[in-house]
């Protein structure tokens, strides 16, 4: 099969790569352009380890083509932190205990930043279901739907924020 070169906007940086018609944009990110946060768990779009956004939405990496890709803007988790200083949903994320392995966690993280973009005061109804579609094997999901409705409602009364401070 011949490659060809596509142009692909991904956390507002503009790349050119050269790609099978068939490379997944997951493919893409983690073999040709090092952007490896996002996960290949299953493959075949059932766990949401590979979530990222395409203009905005929520999309499995493992199922969309980078040519599909073109012309729209992708963020993964690389877009979230600026420099060491990490993104307010990050930093619930480990203000709650909401990493175990990590595995799941970008997928988590692209989850739960649709959701909160769209919805900022979400409810624990709403955030469990902005996240049933991705899996983790470690948590329970409790502390992941905590770390979520935290930072969407920094001002509540929340005992993990505060014992960590
Ligand atoms: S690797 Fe894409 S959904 Fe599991
Ligand atoms: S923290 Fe291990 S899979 Fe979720």
């Amino acid at each position: 099969m011949k490659k060809i070169e596509i142009d692909l906007n991904i956390n507002e940086t503009p790349y050119g790569v050269r790609v099978l018609p068939n490379d997944t944009l997951l493919e893409i990110l983690r073999d040709k352009l090092d952007l490896t946060g996002s996960k290949e768990g299953c493959d075949e779009g059932v766990c949401g380890s590979c979530t990222v956004h395409m203009d905005g939405k929520p999309v499995r990496s493992c199922l969309t083509l980078g040519l599909e890709a073109q012309g729209k803007k992708i963020k993964t988790v690389e877009g979230f932190a600026h420099g060491d200083e990490l993104s307010d949903l990050q930093q619930s994320f480990v203000d709650h205990g909401a990493v175990q392995c990590g595995f799941c966690t970008p997928g988590m993280l692209m989850a739960g930043d649709a959701l909160l973009t769209n919805n900022p005061r979400p409810d624990e109804k709403t955030i469990r279901r902005a996240l049933s579609g991705n899996i983790c094997r470690c948590t329970g999901y409790a502390k992941i739907v905590e770390a979520v409705a935290h930072a969407g409602n920094p001002q509540d009364h929340c005992p993990d924020c505060q014992n960590n401070k």
